[in-house]
């Protein structure tokens, strides 16, 4: 008789007492917390309960965050040596270390990823941005982007909820080591790491002002899209806001950097190591909630493999943990928000009704917060708006292709070209599909791998510039070519 064994986890809860969230928070301008007007609140997503109430930034926030960076630029950031900015970031980043497992807790409270994810990729990650920035701060003039380059001056940030920490990372650590000043705008539902990162400059001492965090809506990134002491906008999110942005800012002389939406070809040969590409299509899809912009959202099958490889996706799919985020053992937590549910419900439906056939392991969600179980459609054609839209959800679609060509042709049919992965054995075939593929990162047999010398950013809709490495640098000199 054949017996099967399954061993059931028990639960591993994270605590939360390293926290401590204030019932009301208002923005940081000049060094300083200083309060707001009106406020909203912040929510976790995996029980809808308030965490906090945020300030929403109006007009005269905005303006004061503005005017602080300015002076700050001008009386003091711009006139340090590189070297002295440089000490600023490490020390940054190395309490960004010390209160690892702070921000980590923050982040999976205020955003529903699982812990393991925060504690061992976002906040890693983040500080490693530091530290890496830290490091060219006085190594500028020898990074091949001119003899004595020079930064732009007041950089506006706006960012997404997916990696609140890591793409606050992103954009303030090069700023800075460039020797830019910055006012960062944290996305509504995710404010929470932003605001502790602000308590992490005080801490560092950095001079007042050059950073300043200004919360709220998009109605208060408009307002700092179009504020006139801004000197560049570094945006990370929608498609839809980056085109809103990119038509503010074309009668303007401000830099612009637009790091936009996605839908990866995730591609399959048929000599690849079938395990292994198993567990990367679970991370390139299930990773954040599939709540990230290069995640390899379609599943480019080769025919003759398509069906082992889905039996292996479904038996791997089915010991998925699904559930509390604050669960050690956790690996899919709550979806971000009400609204991001309604989306990744509305377009599994369009699925559904353009005739792709769904499918999800049994899953018992939690009856409080937000939840999507993974989900994977096969029979999906390029026709499908699965196939086309970014569902920024849990959600896969699998494609198959016969041959290489077909697979390239079908991989770069998309307004996208944000990233691509490749899985096979073979070496030349992986370089001359890399070579193919129009994408701004190409993975090969891996996924979602981040790392901050190795710039990141997209082609067609994805987006303008890149972030990281030196590429990413040089989006914060003048006078330095941005791609
Ligand atoms: P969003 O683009 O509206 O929000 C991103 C940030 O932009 C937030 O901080 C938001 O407050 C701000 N913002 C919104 N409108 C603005 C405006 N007019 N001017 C300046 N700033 C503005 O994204 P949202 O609504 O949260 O998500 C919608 C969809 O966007 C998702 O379903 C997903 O497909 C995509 N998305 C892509 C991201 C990426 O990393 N590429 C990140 C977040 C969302
Ligand atoms: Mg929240």
């Amino acid at each position: 008789m054949e017996t099967t064994m399954t061993f059931e986890y028990a639960p591993a809860p994270e605590s939360r007492a390293i926290v401590t969230i204030k019932p009301k928070y208002g923005h940081f301008i000049g060094g300083k917390f200083v309060p707001g007007g009106k406020h909203f609140p912040t929510i976790n997503p995996a029980t809808e309960e308030v965490l906090s109430q945020i300030a929403r930034g109006g007009k005269a926030d905005v303006d004061a965050a503005v005017k602080a960076a300015r002076k700050a630029y001008a009386n003091t950031w711009s006139k340090m040596s590189g070297k002295e900015r440089g000490k600023y970031l490490y020390r940054i980043a190395r309490i960004m270390q010390e209160r690892a497992r702070e921000f980590a807790v923050l982040e999976t409270l205020d955003n529903g990823k699982p812990i393991r994810e925060s504690r061992d990729t976002d906040i890693p990650l983040a500080a490693a941005h530091f530290f890496y920035h830290a490091g060219w701060a006085d190594k500028l003039e020898y990074a091949g982007l001119g003899t004595s380059p020079k930064p732009l001056g007041v950089a506006g940030q706006i960012i997404p909820w997916n990696f609140p920490l890591l793409m606050l990372a992103w954009k303030v650590a090069p700023a800075l080591a460039a020797g830019n000043t910055v006012v960062l705008k944290p996305a509504e539902s995710t404010p929470l790491t932003a605001l502790l990162f602000a308590e992490v400059c005080q801490q560092a001492e950095l001079p007042a002002g050059v950073v300043n965090i200004v919360t709220g809506d998009g109605s208060t990134g408009a307002l700092l899209v179009n504020h006139p002491g801004i000197d560049k906008i570094a945006f990370t999110g929608s498609t839809e806001v980056g085109k809103i942005i990119a038509r503010a800012v074309a009668p303007t002389k401000k830099s612009v950097t637009l790091e936009l939406g996605g839908k990866a070809a995730n591609i399959v040969f048929d000599d690849a190591p079938i395990d292994e590409t198993v567990e990367g299509i679970v991370n390139g899809i299930f990773f954040n909630q599939g709540h990230v912009c290069c995640a390899g959202s379609r599943l480019l099958l080769q025919e003759n493999v398509a069906e082992e490889v889905l039996h292996k996706l479904k038996n791997r799919m089915e010991k998925i943990r699904v559930g509390d985020p604050m669960d050690k053992n956790t690996d899919v937590g709550a979806i971000n928000s009400k609204e991001q549910l309604a989306k990744i419900i509305e377009l599994s439906a369009v699925g559904d009704s353009e005739g792709a056939e769904r499918w999800s392991p049994a899953c018992n969600l939690p009856s409080k917060g937000f939840w999507f179980a993974p989900t994977i459609f096969t029979g999906v054609t390029q026709a499908h708006r699965i196939a086309r839209e970014e569902i920024f959800g849990p959600v896969l679609s699998v494609l198959t292709f016969r041959t290489p060509q077909e697979a390239i042709e079908k991989a770069n049919n998309t307004p996208f070209g944000l990233s691509a992965g490749i899985w096979s054995e073979k070496g030349s075939r992986t370089l001359w599909a890399s070579q193919q593929l129009r994408a701004g990162v190409i993975w090969a047999n891996t996924f979602n791998k981040f790392d901050p010398t190795s710039p990141f950013g997209g082609y067609k809709e994805s987006g303008w510039g890149r972030e990281g490495g030196r590429h990413g640098l040089s989006a914060y000199l003048k006078g330095v070519s941005h791609e």
